[in-house]
């Protein structure tokens, strides 16, 4: 049966999701599903900081180049997240970044220099800084990266990955301004002020990563989302979606089949706009509802007892109308 990483490639999208390796190596179904639907894979947490070197200077790379191996095998590409994200950091990591700003620099030099080295000829595409804007969409995020090194963190790493690996795909990505509500809206301003002060300096970047995390008690307003791409776009940026899945806010099982159907209208509208911008990659943050992070993780799970439906896949690893929606949009 044909794929969804199938269907896109045929008109020059790739598809794919967020592996977890642990679960690829542990679970055939979840395993078959990725070989099924994706033609890129990127790591949901294999690529982090804490995954990567969990104590100063010693680097695990162990569960990444496990996924780089079943891409490999396969014929599919692996994309790298995140290099520089006040999340998922080690606690060595939070206290040195305490420490100065020669402390820090050090830090994000060595990682760099690791990581980068390592997937250099494997990784063509990396999330390099990922979530710098606040929530609230009026300043950058108060992060620890922040707090040791200013605003120009950002610039500091982008020209770090550009200096480590010239033909890398360097994505600073982000979530919270895909949808119509006033804090999406003054979150867009925020990014393309940032983006444009970032190109201004000429600092190197090649894409805006739309984590597209949705949420269906939000509206979603197709044709401002569209004027927005269209600013990154001329600003010579690459768009790509890094993180889709929609997140419901009903509780009663019964409502599914409707609520599935809202969910499969969403999908179609914001995808279909984003590959009218430009978009050529499109991943969701998992394939199936069994394992997302919208379920296992306490800050965003909705709360006992409601379902959990926003990826193309349902727990039981069949195709949702999510699914059906976005072989549509491609
Ligand atoms: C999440 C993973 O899904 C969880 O398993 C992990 O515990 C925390 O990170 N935005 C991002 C992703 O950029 O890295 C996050 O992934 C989800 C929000």
């Amino acid at each position: 049966m044909t794929g969804l990483g199938e269907i896109a490639r045929a008109r020059g999208i790739s598809f794919g999701a967020a592996m977890l390796t642990h679960l690829m190596q542990r679970d055939p179904a979840y395993e078959a599903a990725f070989a099924a639907e994706a033609a890129v894979i990127v790591s949901e947490w294999e690529g982090k900081f804490a995954a990567l070197q969990p104590e100063e200077g010693k680097f695990d790379t162990s569960l990444l180049d496990a996924q780089l191996r079943w891409a490999q095998q396969r014929g599919r590409t692996l994309r790298g997240h995140a290099l520089v994200w006040h999340e998922s950091l080690p606690a060595w990591a939070e206290r040195a970044l305490t420490e100065g700003r020669d402390r820090a620099l050090g830090i994000m030099t060595a990682h760099f220099d690791r990581v980068l080295s390592h997937t250099r000829s494997q990784i063509r595409d990396w999330d390099v800084v990922n979530e710098p804007i606040a929530t609230a969409g009026d300043q950058l995020r108060d992060t620890p990266w922040l707090r040791a090194l200013g605003p120009e963190y950002i610039d500091i790493a982008l020209k770090m990955a550009r200096e480590r690996d010239p033909t890398l795909r360097i994505v600073l990505n982000e979530y919270g301004f895909e949808e119509d509500v006033p804090e999406a809206l003054l979150k867009r301003q925020q990014l393309l002020a940032l983006l444009r002060g970032l190109l201004e300096r000429k600092v190197p970047l090649d894409a805006l990563g739309i984590q597209g995390h949705l949420h269906m008690s939000r509206p979603f307003n197709a044709a401002s989302f569209a004027g927005f791409l269209a600013e990154v776009r001329s600003l010579g940026l690459q768009v790509l979606i890094t993180e889709l899945d929609i997140r419901e806010t009903w509780d009663a099982p019964q409502e599914i089949a409707a609520r599935d159907a809202l969910v499969a209208e969403r999908t179609y509208a914001f995808v279909s706009t984003a590959l009218e911008g430009g978009a050529r990659t499109v991943l969701s943050w998992g394939l199936s509802d069994k394992y997302s992070w919208l379920a296992n993780t306490p800050a965003v799970a909705m709360g006992q007892g409601r379902v959990h439906r926003g990826l193309p896949l349902d727990d039981n690893w069949q195709r949702k109308p999510m699914w059906h929606a976005l072989a549509r949009a491609f």
